[in-house]
């Protein structure tokens, strides 16, 4: 199965993501993490990417679609694909139908977070994240049980992205409105999108989710 989860920053794709992953086994394809990743390593994509995401705006459509495609590659024809933050404009959502199609795969699902973007700045500011394995937290809503230490893995390091600030976070929505939520009536013509209240608990937007893929 291959599926997209679709909403602004902060809507709880990532956090989904990491559950469908745990459960079933799929692999998460996340470009905001690659992108990261390439950062770290000061790749060229690194260098190109950096300064774009700390103001918030969208990196060139090639590099991102690349990336897909070499990760689709590495992770063999078996296990299901979520695409995180992918595909974010209209080029792209032509480029991943062309790259699906070349590794025989199909779309079965367009996840929509609907949420509303007032509560969206408190999700940002608040998370964090281990820095040994990457389970995501929040300062409010999802606090490790043992103050400190990650729940996963028992690190003790934990880190925040430098673009979760309550000013690039404006852009980011910004770039949302205008250059993502419009490809939205395309996989609506297609008949594959179902909207999920993003707003809900956590564990109720997983169980959303959960019906929409068992149909
Ligand atoms: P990316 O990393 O994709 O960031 P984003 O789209 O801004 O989304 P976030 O990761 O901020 O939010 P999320 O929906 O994953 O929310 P999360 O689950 O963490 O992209 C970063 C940058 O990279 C972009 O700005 C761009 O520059 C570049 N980029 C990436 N992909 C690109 C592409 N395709 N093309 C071009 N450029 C690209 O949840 C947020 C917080 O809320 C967490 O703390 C969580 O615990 C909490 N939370 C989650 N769900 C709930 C809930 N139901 N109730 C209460 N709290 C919740
Ligand atoms: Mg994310």
């Amino acid at each position: 199965m291959n599926i997209i989860l679709l909403g602004p920053p902060g809507a709880g794709k990532g956090t989904q993501a990491q559950r469908l992953v745990e459960k079933h086994g799929m692999r998460q394809l996340s470009t905001g993490d690659m992108l990261r990743a390439a950062v770290k390593a000061g790749t060229p994509t690194g260098l190109e990417a950096k300064a774009v995401m700390e103001r918030g705006e969208l990196v060139s459509d090639a590099i991102v679609s690349a990336l897909i495609g070499d990760e689709l590659d590495a992770m063999g024809p078996e296990a299901g694909a979520i695409f995180d933050g992918y595909p974010r404009t209209e080029a792209q959502a032509e480029s991943l139908d062309s790259i699906l199609e070349a590794r025989d795969r199909k779309l079965d699902h367009v996840i929509e977070l609907d949420v509303n973007e007032d509560a969206l700045v408190e999700r940002i500011t608040g998370r964090f994240t281990c820095a040994t394995c990457g389970k995501g937290y929040h300062d409010t809503f999802e606090k490790p049980h043992v103050e400190g230490t990650c729940d996963k893995c028992g690190g003790h390091e934990f880190k925040r992205r430098p673009d979760d600030n309550a000013e690039t976070v404006r852009t980011r929505m910004a770039e949302y409105r205008a250059k993502t939520a419009p490809i939205l009536p395309v996989y609506e013509a297609r008949g594959i999108v179902s909207k999920v209240d993003g707003m809900a608990d956590m564990d109720d937007v997983t169980a959303a989710i959960e019906a929409i893929l068992a149909r």
